[in-house]
């Protein structure tokens, strides 16, 4: 998506080699429009003031600046520090990261910080406890790559408490994993995947058996045939229509889109054009031209979603637990999730979170709406298990951009 592609050489017009989404195209046209240019007009300028905004905008520095050097530097932390440099790598809701960390001697603290929260998107806050689950399953693998035997309990000051889990980090033997290997590759891919290009049993299965006695129940359920397929992409299409037809709901999504180069670097959180999945050139235009407003966000969205994330989705997996209000079992349920992402990462699968209809069935339960999503899902899930996050998987057409991370400084509470 940046003008720079990712393999070196490679020209912005090379575009063509890979089937453009057609979001992509209308949206190019939108943006286009927009600016009341022809795309002659945008290439002339570009070697006048236009130039001067490119690199204010930091169309050129994808992935460059200090929100993305944790991405590199996350080896370089001394001693403990090493670990949450991992740690917060994670995916979360939104780019939200809403977690805090205190070292102690032998063992680190990990605390949520309830004030980076998605607001109405999340309104249980369940988004919330699984992106912390994520991150603590990458502080865990860093704990044993790095000659630790990491011992955790989960809310040591119980399931209220913003204390979601002690680790003790007593010596051991370094234990280096596949999983962890792939913590710096691993991202979210908003990108078309290969149309028609199905994932092998053999991979379904193995992400499916990646849990363990420190994931507790929490199982991860597969909807891949065509007919599972065309249904979820049907309920993830009408879950974002409600979305954006939810003021809170939209606002709360839009508040954590970042378009400008300078705030990316300031706050270094939320996301941002490069890792939206958008073309190269539309993404370099989208940061051209003035900031998006929450309604042309929300319909380049609902474009996206319909057009791209699901029609080219190889299939959805929904981790599940026994009870998605506890936190406990959200906090297991992440660390699954992030085992899958970082699996499928090693092996060539790109993973989308989509979690629309779990936002609309909480969102169900707060307002008192009638159960649309809610029951969906329930007939979705086998009997005895709650759906709790959604992704669809994959084969890339495009590798994804890094999106930014605050330092580990930056998380860490004495
Ligand atoms: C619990 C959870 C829910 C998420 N839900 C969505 C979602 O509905 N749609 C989406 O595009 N990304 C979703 N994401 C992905 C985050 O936006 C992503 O992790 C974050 O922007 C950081 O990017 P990265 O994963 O590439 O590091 C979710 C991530 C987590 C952990």
């Amino acid at each position: 998506m940046d003008l720079l592609e990712k393999s070196p050489g490679r020209h912005v017009d090379d575009q063509r080699e890979v089937a453009e989404p057609r979001d992509s195209r209308v949206t190019r046209r939108t943006l286009l429009r927009r600016a009341g240019l022809g795309i002659g007009t945008v290439l002339v300028a570009g070697s006048g003031a236009l130039g001067y905004r490119a690199y204010d905008q930091g169309v050129l520095q994808v992935g460059d600046g200090p929100a993305y050097a944790p991405w590199s530097s996350w080896r370089e932390q001394n001693g403990l520090l090493r670990l949450v440099g991992a740690a917060i790598l994670a995916p979360s809701p939104h780019n939200a990261q809403p977690w805090l960390f205190e070292i102690g001697s032998g063992r680190i603290d990990l605390y949520a910080d309830r004030a980076r929260w998605t607001g109405a998107t999340d309104p249980f806050r369940r988004e919330q406890y699984v992106g912390l689950g994520a991150a603590l399953e990458n502080l865990v693998l860093a704990a044993k790559a790095n000659g630790y035997a990491p011992q955790v309990t989960l809310l040591p000051d119980g399931s209220g408490s913003s204390h979601v889990a002690r680790i003790e980090l007593a010596r051991s033997s370094p234990q280096a994993s596949a999983l962890y290997a792939q913590i710096p590759n691993r991202h979210t891919n908003r990108y078309a995947y290969v149309q028609g290009k199905r994932a092998p049993t053999a991979a379904l299965d193995a992400m499916a058996g990646l849990n363990n006695s420190a994931t507790g129940d929490a199982r991860l359920f597969w909807f891949a045939g065509a007919a599972q397929r065309s249904l979820i992409g049907d309920l993830l299409i009408e879950a974002t229509e409600a979305l954006m037809a939810d003021p809170d709901q939209s606002a709360s999504d839009y508040a954590w889109f970042r378009q400008n180069w300078d705030e990316i670097q300031r706050q270094r959180d939320g996301i941002t054009i490069d890792a939206a999945g958008l073309s190269d050139l539309v993404a370099a235009l989208a940061k051209l031209l003035p900031a998006q407003s929450q309604t042309a966000t929300d319909n380049a969205w609902l474009a996206a979603t319909r057009n791209t994330h699901t029609k080219t989705a190889a299939g959805y997996g929904i981790v599940a637990v026994r009870d998605a209000d506890h936190n406990l079992q959200r906090l297991q349920g992440g660390r699954l999730l992030e085992r899958i992402h970082l699996w499928a990462s090693g092996n060539g699968i790109a993973l989308h979170h989509m979690n629309q209809l779990t936002e609309r069935a909480d969102r169900e339960i707060q307002l008192g709406l009638a159960h649309r999503f809610g029951d969906q899902l329930t007939e979705l899930m086998p009997s005895g298990w709650q759906a709790l996050s959604t992704f669809r998987i994959g084969y890339p057409t495009h590798t994804p951009h890094k999106s930014p991370r605050r330092s580990v400084a930056a998380v860490i509470v004495t």
